[in-house]
C-alpha cells in the first residue's frame, strides 16, 4: 500500500507531455515502478525515453491503455491538458477500473474537487501539484478537495516526501492553490504597470529582479510582514490596496498583444522582442539559476528562525 511505498508498489502516471514525463523518471528514480501513458503514441516514446534517462535502473514502461495503466496502481498521477472535461472523463473513467488507487491531478490550477465530481471515488482524489521542472522544484502542493479523506492526503504526503520533494498541505482547493495564486497577484499587477504607462515592460522586470527578487529566495511575505511590523504592513496597505488591480479577468492589453499575434517567446515578440534562439537561452539561464539557489549550503527550503 502507499503509506509504506516500497518496490512492490506501483505508480501509473497519466500524460507524458512535458511534466508527465519528468514526474515519471522522478518517480522511478526513488525505486518505484511506473507505467507511464500518453494517447499520443510518438509522445509516449519520446516521454519514456527521457523517463528512462533520468531513472537508470528503474523500471519504467509503457501502457497501452487506461485499464492496463491503472489496473493494480497504488497511485495514478494525472498529468494531461489543463482541460476540465478531459481531466472529469478521465477520473471517472479510473475510478471505474481501480476503485482503490489514490487518483491525483497535476493541475496548475483547477480544483480537484470539480476533476473529481465525476468519479466514484472523490474521497481517494487529491491534487499534486509538481512545479515544472518537477524533478529540479522542490514543492508539491499536496491539494485537498471537498471530499479528500485525511488518509489520502496523509499517504499522498508521506510519497512526496519518500521520492524526495518538499510536500505542502494546501487544506481548500482554491482555483490555483497557493503558489499560483501568489505568482498570478503579481503577474496582473505587472502587466497593469504596464498598461497603464506607468513604466515600460523591461523596468518591470529589471525592478522585481533587483528588490523583492533578491529577497523572496531567503524571506517569504508573510515572515518579511512581522519582519517590518504589522504596523507598518497596515500602514502601506492604507495607501497602496486601493490603486492595485483587482480586475477579476485578463487584462484587456493582453487580449491586445495576442490579437496583434504577439504571443511572447514562441512568436518572436510579447511585451519583449524574442529573436531566435533567446527562448532557449532563456530557459537555460533560468535553470542554471534555479540549481544555483538550490545548491547552496544554507538552502535548507524551509523558515529556519
Ligand atoms: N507546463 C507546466 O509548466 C506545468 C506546471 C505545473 C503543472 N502543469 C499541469 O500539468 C498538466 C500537464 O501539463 P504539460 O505541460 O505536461 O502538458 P503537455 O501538453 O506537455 O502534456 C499533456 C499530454 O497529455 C496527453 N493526453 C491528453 N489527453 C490524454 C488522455 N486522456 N490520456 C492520456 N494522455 C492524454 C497529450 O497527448 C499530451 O502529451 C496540466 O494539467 C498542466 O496544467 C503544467
Amino acid at each position: 500500500m502507499l503509506g509504506d511505498l516500497d518496490a512492490d508498489s506501483m505508480v501509473a502516471v497519466i500524460g507524458g507531455g512535458l511534466m508527465g514525463r519528468r514526474i515519471a523518471g522522478l518517480v522511478a528514480r526513488a525505486g518505484v515502478p511506473v507505467r507511464l501513458l500518453d494517447t499520443d503514441p510518438q509522445v509516449l516514446q519520446a516521454g519514456l525515453a527521457e523517463a528512462r534517462q533520468m531513472a537508470p535502473g528503474g523500471v519504467i514502461e509503457a501502457a497501452a491503455g487506461i485499464e492496463d495503466a491503472v489496473s493494480g496502481a497504488d497511485l495514478v498521477i494525472e498529468a494531461v491538458v489543463e482541460s476540465l472535461p478531459v481531466k472529469q472523463e478521465l477520473f471517472a473513467a479510473m475510478s471505474r477500473v481501480n476503485p482503490v488507487a489514490i487518483l491525483a491531478s497535476n493541475s496548475s490550477v483547477i480544483p480537484i474537487s470539480a476533476i473529481a465530481e465525476q468519479a466514484i471515488n472523490p474521497e481517494r482524489c487529491v491534487g499534486t501539484h509538481f512545479w515544472n521542472p518537477p524533478d529540479l522544484i522542490p514543492i508539491v502542493e499536496v491539494v485537498r478537495g471537498a471530499a479528500t479523506g485525511d488518509q489520502v492526503m496523509d499517504r499522498t504526503y508521506g510519497f512526496m516526501q519518500r521520492i524526495g520533494k518538499l510536500p505542502v498541505r494546501v487544506e481548500r482547493d482554491v482555483p490555483g492553490f497557493v503558489g499560483n495564486r501568489l505568482q498570478h497577484a503579481l503577474w496582473r499587477e505587472a502587466i497593469d504597470l504596464v498598461a497603464t504607462g506607468v513604466c515600460d515592460a523591461a523596468t518591470v522586470d529589471l525592478v522585481v529582479r533587483n528588490t523583492i527578487g533578491l529577497r523572496l529566495g531567503e524571506m517569504g511575505p508573510i515572515e518579511n510582514a512581522d519582519y517590518v511590523g504589522l504596523d507598518l504592513t497596515v500602514a502601506i496597505h492604507e495607501q497602496v490596496l486601493p490603486s492595485i488591480n483587482a480586475d477579476p479577468y485578463p487584462s484587456p492589453y493582453l487580449r491586445e498583444l495576442i490579437a496583434a499575434g504577439h504571443l511572447g517567446a514562441k512568436s518572436g515578440r510579447g511585451f519583449l522582442d524574442w529573436p531566435p534562439g533567446s527562448r532557449q537561452a532563456a530557459g537555460d539561464r533560468l535553470a542554471a539559476h534555479v540549481r544555483e539557489q538550490l545548491d547552496r549550503p544554507e538552502s535548507s527550503g524551509s523558515a529556519s528562525r
